[in-house]
């Protein structure tokens, strides 16, 4: 069976079963065994509750769900910049930053609708939120001038360049309950294509951070504020 059959098949279990381990599910035996699992329970394809709920996590409140492989990691989320919402871009240059910025990217952050929706509605973050940040170079990163800025039509700033790495944080309160309820992964800090899958990061690398310094759910939401809010509409 081809990978993205796979996938496929694994979308319509819809959390409810495991994906085959042996693989031998196919398209027209998944609503089948889906159906008799439902009802009977088959050992071979059933973990237990909890194990489900931490394999596939039937709480998602998301349309796009985190997807995990055997060794619990997260896998790169794909079709983000065409189907996701875009919340901004914080950006911390090298120029101002002693020429050795940690981040000298553009840091473009997204979200899946759902999550962006259940936010707006209820000022909360559903489980399985990913907010992913997508980092991209400054165009030129010498520019003219000492502060790294050049010139366009438009006038002397930065302007977006290559894309160059990943990050990812997951919300998911079975897997990350003593880091606030949020996972971290870095999918690469170079140019694409990035990891395929990213296990979470030691809580010191990234989770301690958002604890410390982040909104009281781990996200900077002060900077997608803007974007969080909905613009309103002429009179
Ligand atoms: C020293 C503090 C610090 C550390 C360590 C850190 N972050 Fe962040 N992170 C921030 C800040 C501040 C922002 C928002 C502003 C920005 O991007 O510059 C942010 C934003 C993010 C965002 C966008 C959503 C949000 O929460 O605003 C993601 C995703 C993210 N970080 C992932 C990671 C990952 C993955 C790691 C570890 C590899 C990591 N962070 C380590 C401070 C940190």
């Amino acid at each position: 069976m081809s990978k993205d059959l796979k996938e496929d098949v694994g979308d319509h279990l819809d959390n409810k079963v495991e994906r085959s381990k042996s693989g031998i599910l196919s398209r027209g035996a998944a609503s089948v065994v889906t159906a008799v699992a439902m009802l009977a329970g088959v050992g071979a394809f059933v973990l237990s509750s909890a194990d489900t709920a931490k394999a596939q996590n039937a709480n998602y409140g998301v349309d796009i769900t985190p997807k995990w492989n055997d060794k619990g990691e997260l896998l790169q989320p794909t079709e983000f910049r065409a189907l996701w919402v875009y919340l901004g871009s914080p950006f911390t240059p090298n120029a101002l930053n002693n020429g050795k910025a940690g981040f000298p990217e553009y840091h473009n952050v997204y979200v899946q609708p759902s999550a962006f929706k259940a936010y707006r509605e209820t000022g909360k973050w559903p489980e399985g939120t990913m907010m992913l940040k997508e980092l991209q170079l400054v165009d030129q990163a010498k520019g003219d001038e000492a502060d790294g800025s050049r010139y366009e039509v438009s006038g002397r700033g930065y302007f977006p360049g290559a894309v160059n790495g990943m990050d990812v944080a997951v919300k998911d309160s079975s897997r990350f309950g003593e880091t606030k309820n949020w996972g971290y992964f870095n999918f690469g800090h170079h140019a694409p294509p990035y990891a395929k899958s990213a296990a979470a990061a030691p809580a010191a690398s990234c989770a301690q951070c958002h604890i410390d310094n982040a909104g009281p759910d781990m996200v900077f939401e002060k900077f997608y504020k803007p974007i969080l809010t909905p613009l309103p509409l002429p009179e």
